[in-house]
């Protein structure tokens, strides 16, 4: 076999035998789980992104489109239940890849999930910088330089989130337990409130007549047919593309798997649970803010709160200001973790430095790892035009999707003997139904992110090539038999 399709032996997948400074302990039980994907996915999809698409893409239709997106990210959920109940190691989608597919496949899944939690990270910081500005100025406090404040308060919250995952899983479970349950109530107080002020006439028939527009063709479907849409179907599915962005996380919750206790059983339950109640809180959402005004009057800046403000609840402003800040610090807080994870596991299979993979002693907790992930947030979050960025996040997490559904399908036929704590129903239908919905979305995104991102994974493939390939663990000699853990000693 070619040394670049070697493949991972399931049984080496999960890395909990491979010694004291390279294991994690296991600390999440079910409901840990649940709130870490609540407190991943709740964040600037549903305070900010699905206004936006309802105003300029999808109109009161957004609705729709968060239940497509909900649709095929539950087809995935269920793949990715299946595969970490199967092999619950912290690598996620890049060691199943690993494992199914190989040693090139899942160097190039780990470079998008790269993409995905680090730049996710980014945007959602300099997200949070906005907001948090926005929310003092609501307050009634002059902001002299908004830019400036906004810059210096992405630097604190990064600097203090990457701090608090490096001192422990544990102390980062008890503040997101917390922050959680507090943007909950305030995601319940909206919905609430919004119910009591919807006029069903802003529903129209939840389909706007498309409409031509004269820029351009973007998306890849645009520019096979050769115009540019907004509203109409073009835009429904359109606006589901860039709502995905409100899912990423019930994948993050894999991530944990190597930390969770009973793994098989819990992480496939707080997966899926997580996504469905995310999915339930988002068209509730959705349907009291295009229902309480007209799509047409909805703030591309603020949309929630200008849905608000139209019908006279200006008070909810800072309940929303002080869910969306609460909201984001967690959905930071949860991919600094995530990365922090797939890059361990990548660096203890030897595809990055294994210095990398270190465990404090202390903290019991990658440290290195961490803080490089803190400052390359800090980095991009400050000197990168991030928030134009979001579609690049998404494809690089369906782009890791479609691997984990086309891994069920090839490991039910090469490993049925695998011992699977979950199991995709009707499989390989759905999980081929996932595959398709997952490229969907994909040709629903704008052909400048598709450059973009086949531009960062050859950039990835070269690393590999140049490093990766050579210091990857497999390339060492095999153990001999009465040295089963050799190829994992220091
Ligand atoms: N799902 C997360 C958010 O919407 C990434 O902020």
């Amino acid at each position: 076999m070619s040394t670049i399709l070697r493949r991972l032996p399931p049984s080496e997948a999960t890395g909990l035998r491979t010694g004291a400074r390279h294991s994690l302990a296991e600390l999440y039980r079910p409901a840990d789980l649940v709130v870490l994907g609540l407190g991943v996915m709740i964040g600037a999809g549903i305070f900010s992104i699905a206004g936006r698409q309802a105003a300029s893409t999808a109109g009161p239709g957004v609705i729709l489109s968060f239940m497509i997106a909900g649709i095929a990210c539950l087809l995935a959920c269920l793949c990715y239940a299946e595969l970490s109940s199967t092999m619950p190691t912290s690598g996620s989608a890049y060691t199943f890849t690993y494992v199914i597919f190989g040693e090139v496949w899942a160097w190039i899944i780990g470079w998008a999930l790269i993409l995905e939690l680090q730049l996710a990270a980014a945007v959602v910081a300099r997200a949070w910088g906005e907001i948090a500005v926005g929310a003092i100025a609501n307050f009634g406090v002059t902001v002299p330089n908004r830019g400036l404040v906004s810059d210096l308060l992405v630097f604190v919250i990064v600097v203090v989130l990457t701090g608090i995952v490096a001192l422990g899983a544990r102390i980062g479970l008890r503040a997101l337990w917390i922050m959680v349950s507090a943007k909950l109530l305030a995601i319940g107080a909206v919905i609430v409130v919004g119910l009591a002020h919807i006029d069903v006439a802003n529903f129209g028939d939840f389909y706007v007549r498309p409409v031509t527009l004269s820029v351009a063709p973007q998306t890849v479907l645009e520019v096979v047919f050769g115009e540019s849409q907004a509203f109409g179907w073009f835009g429904i599915f359109a606006a589901a593309s860039a709502i995905a962005f409100a899912y990423i996380g019930f994948d993050i919750v894999a991530t944990s798997a190597e930390e969770t206790v009973n793994a098989p059983k819990a992480v496939p339950k707080g997966m899926i649970r997580s996504l469905v109640i995310a999915t339930v809180i988002y068209i509730a959402v959705a349907v009291v803010m295009v229902g309480m005004v007209s799509y047409t009057k909805i703030s591309l800046e603020a949309p929630l709160s200008s849905a608000f403000r139209a019908v006279g609840a200006d008070w909810m402003v800072h309940v929303i200001d002080a869910g969306a800040v609460l909201g984001l610090t967690t959905v930071i807080l949860v991919l600094i973790v995530g990365q922090t994870r797939v890059l361990f596991s990548m660096a203890r299979d030897g595809l990055i430095p294994r210095r990398l993979a270190a465990v404090s002693r202390r903290y019991h907790t990658p440290t290195r790892v961490t803080l490089v992930i803190g400052f390359a947030a800090i980095v991009l979050a400050e000197f990168v035009p991030v928030l134009t960025m979001q579609e690049l996040v998404v494809i690089g997490t369906l782009f890791a999707f479609a691997f984990v559904a086309a891994g069920v399908i090839v490991m039910r036929r090469r490993m049925p003997y695998l011992e699977r704590g979950f199991r995709v129903p009707l499989s390989p239908l759905l999980p081929g139904l996932s595959m398709v919905a997952t490229l969907w979305l994909m040709v629903n995104l704008r052909v400048l992110t598709w450059a973009w991102f086949a531009l960062w994974m050859a950039f990835g493939l070269l690393v590999y090539l140049l490093y990766g390939r050579r210091h990857s663990l497999l390339a060492r000699p095999r153990p001999t038999p009465d040295k089963p853990h050799g190829r994992h000693r220091r």
